[in-house]
């Protein structure tokens, strides 16, 4: 193997050597004991496989057209306005491959916030133009991002993440349309949308009939219980829903999982869903009360999203106290603005009692 490395790589692009990979909750740490380093629902909507798709020996339909036009409804959107991506992680790669051309043209994004947005801009070696957030409050700096915006050259695409991962503040009110605003006929703008169902906010979906330029992006992985899935949308003008589909793959979505979408969000998976919800607004309160009394906590950014972001003298510390516990929470200790940050999704009943047990005996 380490003969053979270099020669591989001496073929490979260097812009795919020179970049750090994307580590993913369920790459970096295992897959045991209590989970709440991903974001993740804390159950199916699901209960039995009775939705499973049995007829594997032919082709699925590139886009089926029952779960395109249960995915519209639900987004309230036009079916054409709407493709079905594996995961928004798809979305965002099929975004920079037909916008971006390598080496010439650039993202912008608000750190910190979702880590694929540069690893997908890397991938495709398109530049990455990074505006910090407010240090304290760790929300979008509306002047500086704006001048980035009127700064910025071969500008294509700028990533916007309401409610943002890992701060979980959603996007100030009108800020969308000074973008929106600043970027006409320049560069598309790209709302992420993964956590909009924990928060108050309207989504802007339905906004992109009159702003060609706005995508939105949704997925069933965080509010659906169904991350396992890979089933994400990228909601956009019919111009840029027909670009993508040209870069994607021919079947990009599996039988099973176009079975699994349209059972995960039938009408009795939405009734679920609404008491799942329910749940992790209780169990985030009393998440965000403790945490709020605890010596150690040097600052909390509880947010909109289904996770609370916190600050402590030693991250990496509580990280390895949690891990010991059993219980996984994800570190950002490193990563621009967040020293010491330490990222815990809200779970169910057993997983939140198993966090507070391991808080209890925490000793910053
Ligand atoms: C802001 C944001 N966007 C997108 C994703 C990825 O979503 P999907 O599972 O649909 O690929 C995540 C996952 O954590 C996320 O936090």
């Amino acid at each position: 193997m380490n003969d053979v490395k270099p020669a591989i790589e001496a073929l490979a692009r260097p812009e795919v050597l020179a970049m750090a990979p994307y580590v993913s909750a369920r790459s970096g740490a295992g897959a045991d004991g209590v989970l709440l380093n991903a974001n993740e629902a804390p159950h199916s909507l699901v209960e039995d496989a009775g939705w499973l798709a049995l007829d594997l020996h032919r082709y699925p339909a590139p886009q089926p057209g029952a779960l395109r036009a249960r995915l519209a409804t639900l987004y309230g959107v036009d079916e054409d306005a709407l493709l079905i991506t594996r995961g928004s992680d798809e979305g965002i790669d099929l975004l920079l491959r037909v916008f971006c051309r390598p080496g010439r043209d650039a993202i912008l994004e608000t750190v910190p916030c979702f880590g694929m947005y540069r690893v997908a801009a890397q991938i495709q070696g398109a530049r990455v133009t990074q505006v910090e957030r407010d240090p304290r409050t760790l929300r979008v700096d509306g002047a500086a991002l704006l001048k980035a915006i009127a700064d910025a050259e071969a500008l294509k695409l700028v990533f916007l993440t309401s409610p943002n991962n890992p701060t979980g503040d959603t996007l100030e009110a009108g800020l969308l349309d000074e973008v929106l605003t600043a970027t006409t006929g320049r560069a598309l703008v790209v709302l992420d949308e993964a956590y909009i169902e924990f928060c108050r906010d309207a989504s802007a979906a339905a906004r992109v009939e009159r702003h060609p330029h706005l995508v939105v992006l949704r997925t069933l992985s965080k509010a659906f219980g169904a991350a396992g899935l890979r089933c994400g949308s990228v909601i956009a003008h019919p111009a840029v829903i027909d670009l993508l589909g040209r870069v994607m793959p021919p079947y990009p979505l599996t039988a099973p999982a176009i079975s699994a979408a349209l059972a995960v969000t039938d009408a009795d998976a939405r009734r679920r869903q609404a008491g799942m919800l329910a749940g992790i607004r209780r169990r985030k309160a009393a998440l965000v009360d403790v945490l709020s009394g605890q010596s150690g906590v040097r600052a909390l950014w509880p947010g909109e999203a289904n996770f609370v972001l916190l600050q402590v003298d030693d991250g990496p510390a509580l990280v390895r106290h949690c891990a010991v516990h059993g219980v996984r929470v994800r570190d950002f200790h490193g990563q621009p603005l967040l020293d010491h940050c330490v990222r815990i999704t809200v779970g169910g009943e057993n997983d939140m009692a198993a966090l507070h047990a391991a808080l209890d005996s925490w000793k910053p």
